[in-house]
């Protein structure tokens, strides 16, 4: 399995030139264009257009592009995904999937519109119905492939929105969705980032923020504003420390001696096969890290 780092993805409202103009140099892995919420009524159709004539021309290096619809049911829906199509981002992010009914339509218009089988759909997780059908949303990237979907998006202001629910420095009354979230990915190996950090001015908080959520599984985090880039390349990289332990392990179960062994002991721990899996997990997202950034 081919691992691209998505430790950071940036959101730019695709109305704002100067933002997009930057998007070639920034260090974030993933640029996100947006025609959604950050883009007023009036500029969505220049916004469109400026966005996909920005995908169209590329130059965006090893960073993932992906450009954000308008949702289903908008005005706006079918010129988005059908601009988008011919666009060829990364990936697709459509706004408030609620259920697997939601990626069949997105299905169906991209088998319409015969776009190309690289573009990925990823879906914005941002609703109460999303969090309650979340296993037959991720579920459907396996029952039903034509969907495309391979990451999904944490909206937590959204959810805020919706559920009324407040939310402390700990984001207590959110575990629930971004725990829920990040299961469903994993089951059905997903890639699955965070929601945005909204004080854009406050860095510690937002590592404070990000660290929560490499603590809770996500591959990466949405972020608003350039400046929060560097925190989230750094927490969502396995540390140092991650790596050398991580092949110590690898390292130990090729010594001959433990050759076919199921567990053994390494620095006074039980190390099982299980660990050894890890270890090549979080070595195999370094040298994913180190390549992308040489690149
Ligand atoms: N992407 C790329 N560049 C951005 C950016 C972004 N998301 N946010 C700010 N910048 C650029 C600005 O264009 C400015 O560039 P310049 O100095 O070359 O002119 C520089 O960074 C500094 O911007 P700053 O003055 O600190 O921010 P601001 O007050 O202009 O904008 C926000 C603040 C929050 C409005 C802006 O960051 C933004 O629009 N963020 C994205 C919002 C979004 O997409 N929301 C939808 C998803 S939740
Ligand atoms: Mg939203």
């Amino acid at each position: 399995m081919t691992i691209r780092p998505a430790r950071s993805a940036l959101y730019m409202p695709g109305s704002n030139t100067r933002a997009l103009e930057k998007a070639r140099s920034l260090a974030a892995d993933v640029i996100i264009l947006d025609l959604e919420d950050a883009v007023a009524p009036d500029a969505k159709a220049t916004a469109r257009t400026q966005v996909c004539a920005a995908v169209a021309t590329g130059g965006f290096g090893h960073r993932q592009v992906a450009i954000r619809t308008n949702g289903l049911g908008t005005p706006w829906f079918n010129d988005d995904i059908a601009a988008a199509i011919q666009a060829e981002p990364d990936a697709i992010l459509v706004p408030k999937v609620s259920s697997p009914l939601d990626l069949g339509w997105i299905s169906k218009k991209l088998d319409e519109a015969r776009a190309k089988p690289s573009i990925r759909v990823w879906a914005m997780i941002e609703t109460p119905h999303a969090i309650l059908n979340i296993c037959a949303i991720a579920g459907a990237s396996a029952q039903m492939p034509q969907c495309r979907l391979d990451c999904m998006v944490l909206g937590t202001n959204d959810l805020v929105k919706d559920t009324r629910a407040e939310l402390d420095a700990n984001r207590t009354a959110a575990l629930y969705w971004l725990s829920a979230t990040v299961t469903a990915a994993r089951a059905y190996n997903l890639t699955v980032l965070d929601g945005v950090y909204n004080a854009f001015k406050d860095l510690d908080g937002l590592e404070r923020e990000c660290r929560q959520g490499r603590m809770l599984g996500f591959d990466g985090k949405t972020l608003i504003h350039p400046d929060q880039i560097a925190a989230a390349n750094r927490v969502f990289a396995p540390s140092d420390s991650e790596v050398a332990n991580a092949r110590k392990i690898l390292a130990a179960f090729a010594r001959p001696e433990n050759s076919g062994k199921g567990v053994i002991t390494l620095d006074g721990r039980m190390v099982e096969l299980l660990h050894a899996e890890m270890a090549r997990h979080t070595v195999a997202v370094a040298d994913a890290i180190a390549a992308h950034v040489g690149a």
